[in-house]
């Protein structure tokens, strides 16, 4: 990216809050924790967790408190989990079939694919023990049910399926390929996981007897947090096209040759690009009403779109 100096802080503390959930445990396969911190600890830009935090700050900011209610690390670290594993599977051969990812060779070219296919089990089912495991009943409860409904059917993988079908790689109906079709495909992908992690922030921030106060906020964060997935997606589809491997860590090129449903390949670069910044835009203005409390994510988001990695 780089981040902005101001959450270096915040990046070392998600960096060790994950580290820290990824240990030995009575039970567990030594091969299989060695492919999960492979995975999940190699250079990512922890942009889902880095949002969970934020979001929590924003939210109890503007509730007058120095703090977050509850601690964002855990609820960060869960929907890394589940992004991490996304990646896994992504990578696969019977979907996209890569072999470069956070600049390591990808989770089934070190461990084999059936480890990889386990490693994306296990980091998915890791979470929710997260969640679970890391906050009050309420609160766990209501953690756990958002990022499923994000991750799963009707959300990121729901979303990974259209990608495929797209591609022809899923064998019924016809393929979807309109703009329309597109955007459902991004917001879902990858919107999805993104939108929750600022719902998640929320959760986490917002004290149970203040939330009231906060109600009309999560409608604001969910908006800011679609349009940021969708913008995210549109710039990785442009990455595919005119990025560079060595700063992306992954390899480039490779969706027009595969015939996937992409921003560039349906409106070409320029448009792409002047969507993303649109989209983007209007994601910011639903912070409108947040002023300085919403500054650090707004910020977040401008950089997003100017990323080369
Ligand atoms: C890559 O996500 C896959 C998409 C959903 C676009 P990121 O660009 O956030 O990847 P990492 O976590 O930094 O590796
Ligand atoms: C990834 O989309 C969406 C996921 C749910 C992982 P891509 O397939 O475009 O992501 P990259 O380009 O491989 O990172
Ligand atoms: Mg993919
Ligand atoms: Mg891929
Ligand atoms: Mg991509």
């Amino acid at each position: 990216m780089p981040p902005t100096t101001a959450n270096t802080i915040d990046l070392q503390e998600i960096e060790a809050s994950l580290d820290g959930f990824l240990v030995r445990r009575r039970g567990m396969p030594d091969g299989l924790l060695e492919a999960m911190r492979y995975s999940t600890l190699a250079p990512g830009k922890r942009i889902r967790p880095l949002l969970v935090v934020l979001a929590a700050r924003a939210v109890a900011g503007r509730l007058g408190l120095k703090t977050s209610a509850l601690n964002p690390l855990p609820a960060g670290c869960a929907v890394e989990m589940v992004h991490v594993y996304s990646l896994v599977h992504d990578d696969l051969p019977a979907m996209d079939d890569d072999d470069l990812r956070r600049g390591q060779p990808t989770c089934h070219r070190k461990f084999g694919e059936a480890m990889a296919i386990l490693t994306g089990d296990a980091l998915l089912t890791q979470s929710f023990e997260v969640l679970a495991s890391s906050y009050p009943g309420q609160v766990a409860g209501e953690a756990c049910l958002e990022l499923a409904l994000a991750a799963g059917g009707r959300g990121m993988v729901g979303g990974q399926v259209v990608d495929l079908a797209a591609e022809g790689k899923l064998l019924d109906g016809p393929p979807p390929k309109t703009l329309e079709d597109l955007e459902f495909l991004h917001r879902r992908k990858t919107g999805e996981l993104i939108r929750v992690a600022l719902r998640l922030g929320w959760l986490v921030g917002a004290p149970l007897d203040r939330r009231k106060e906060a109600a009309g906020w999560k409608e604001e964060l969910d908006q800011f947090g679609s349009d940021l997935g969708l913008a995210f997606q549109i710039t990785d589809d442009l990455l595919d096209v005119e990025g560079n491997q060595d700063k992306a860590g992954k390899r480039v090129g490779k969706d027009a040759a595969k015939g996937k449903l992409t921003y560039p390949g349906l409106l070409g670069v320029e448009a792409s690009r002047e969507r993303a910044s649109m989209i983007s835009a209007r994601g910011r203005a639903a912070l409108k009403d947040w002023g300085e409390h919403g500054a650090e994510l707004r910020q977040l988001a401008d950089k997003l779109l100017a990323r080369d990695t």
